[in-house]
């Protein structure tokens, strides 16, 4: 009976996850165009993938369980999504633009790090190891965009000090070359 309770919280968790990741979906691409910087933007472009890839695992679990993923609207995401389109509206640009857009961003990996890492435990206690593996793999992809964001934000915050005094030229063509690492 209890076990009962425990896996029908467990559906609950996946349901708010595959809302939360569906709603993030939608909103990278606008977070994207909203960048200031190449890099950043390409950031952004290169976690809207991963994001799908998210999305088609969680698809896997729930037909694993033979449930439907729908039902749930995740209000967690949608609050910080709203954050992040507010940053949009902000008088902000250049660096200082980008340095609040990895905030918002950043703090929709720690949501989702916190609700993959409650997911995966609910797996384990549940006996769902191939679900763990599959939660676990987009865990690991969350935590890593946010490390890469911790290290753009470290680089975009000193351009932000110094100002103006970086080439637009020269930031495009370190863009281009960076674009590649960066999640
Ligand atoms: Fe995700």
């Amino acid at each position: 009976m209890e076990n009962q309770g425990l896996k029908e919280l467990y559906i609950d968790e996946l349901k708010d996850l595959y809302s939360a990741e569906n709603q993030l979906v939608k909103a990278l691409p606008k977070l994207a165009k909203g960048s200031a910087s190449q890099e950043l933007r390409a950031g952004f472009e290169e976690h809207l993938e991963q994001t799908k890839g998210h999305v088609e695992r969680l698809e896997q679990i729930f037909e694993m369980l033979g449930e439907s993923p729908k039902g749930k609207k995740c209000a967690g995401m949608e609050g910080l999504v709203e954050e992040g389109s507010e940053v949009m509206k902000e008088d902000l640009e250049g660096a200082v633009l980008d340095a609040a857009l990895i905030g918002a961003a950043q703090r929709v990996e720690h949501y989702e790090i916190a609700a993959y890492g409650t997911a995966r435990a609910l797996a384990e206690t549940l006996g769902e190891s191939e679900h763990v593996s599959l939660l676990e793999a987009t865990l690991a992809e969350e935590k890593e965009t946010d490390e890469k964001l911790t290290d753009l934000a470290k680089q975009i915050n000193q351009q932000a000090v110094s100002g103006d005094r970086v080439q637009p030229e020269r930031d495009q063509a370190q863009g281009k070359k960076r674009a590649r690492r960066i999640a």
